[in-house]
């Protein structure tokens, strides 16, 4: 089976059935689940555990864990309250089919599940507890107040008015390379790596994660609805500062080359097989969506 087979066929089952009295939530979660997406932060969390010797079925939990998390966020993120987006992943945004009170409610249960799913009797057997504990503490940091929500704080507070550099770094850092970061350590996490292997693979996440958010913000500028699964021309829309905003699209497209190259040296620490990641780093400063 192919990994994103694999990772999609886990991801769905962990979505309870048999719950009647709460089948508009159920549906509602499994349909941005469901939507489609890139996958990456799953597809992260399993390369770095194989590059650090750990096995799929130990991983396999943590990697839908936080993709749960990430679908969480991108429910919440297009609400009217937040950026207001009608299509997400090709499809219409999860509260233009469910409402806005299905779908925050989808986004706080997918948020649950994933610490659910972290910590469950079976995650435990496979994983051992020390890999559960450590990577429930990993996501939850990288989850709050100094990661991805407080990214999205500073998003918002930064709307209307020009933000400066410093600011909207901060901004990108925690909203989208926090949770990119987290998967890159959490994969070794699964494997027991040692410390100096998880702060290279939390440097190769921390470069791939603003340029991730970099070339977000190119797309939303030269991309179109179709190719990208979401609308463009949101930031604009929105008032937001942004790399894009501050520096023009080709000084972003240089600072996306720096970044990823200083990703690909990060790999160097590791001795295994690097090359999957390298491909995936490189194919993420080219990507089209
Ligand atoms: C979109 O993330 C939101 C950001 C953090 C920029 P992705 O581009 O990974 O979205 P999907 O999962 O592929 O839909
Ligand atoms: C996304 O930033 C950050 C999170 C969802 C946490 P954006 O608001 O730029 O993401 P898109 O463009 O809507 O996917
Ligand atoms: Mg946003
Ligand atoms: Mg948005
Ligand atoms: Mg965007």
């Amino acid at each position: 089976m192919d990994d994103l087979k694999m990772i999609e066929k886990a991801l769905y089952a962990y979505v309870p059935s048999e719950l009647p009295f709460a089948k508009a939530l159920t549906d509602s979660m499994s349909y941005s689940l469901e939507a489609g997406g890139k996958r990456i932060r799953p597809r992260l969390v399993l390369e770095f555990s194989r590059l650090c010797g750990g096995d799929d079925k130990a991983a396999l939990p943590f990697a839908c864990a936080i993709e749960m998390i990430h679908t969480f966020s991108l429910i919440h993120d297009d609400l009217p309250c937040m950026d207001d987006d009608d299509m997400r992943r090709g499809k219409p945004s999860n509260h233009k089919v469910f409402g806005e009170d299905i779908a925050l409610l989808a986004g706080d249960a997918l948020n649950c599940l994933a610490f659910e799913v972290m910590s469950r009797d079976d995650t435990v057997a496979a994983s051992g507890a020390d890999v559960c504990i450590k990577n429930i503490n990993i996501l939850s940091s990288y989850c709050g107040t100094d990661g991805m929500v407080g990214g999205q704080i500073i998003d918002l507070e930064n709307e209307n008015k020009t933000a400066d550099l410093e600011s909207v770094t901060d901004c990108d850092r925690k909203k989208t390379g926090a949770l990119i970061k987290a998967a890159c350590e959490m994969g070794c996490v699964c494997a027991g790596a040692d410390e100096e292997k998880i702060a290279a693979a939390r440097l190769f996440g921390e470069n791939i994660g603003i340029a991730f958010q970099i070339v977000d913000d190119i797309l939303d500028v030269t991309s179109s609805d179709e190719e990208l699964g979401k609308p463009v021309g949101s930031d604009i829309e929105n008032n937001k500062s942004t790399y894009v905003s501050l520096l023009g699209i080709e000084e972003c497209k240089r600072r996306v080359d720096r970044l990823t190259n200083e990703a690909l040296d990060a790999l160097k620490l590791f001795d295994g097989e690097t090359e999957l990641l390298k491909e995936l780093a490189l194919s993420l400063s080219t990507r089209k969506n």
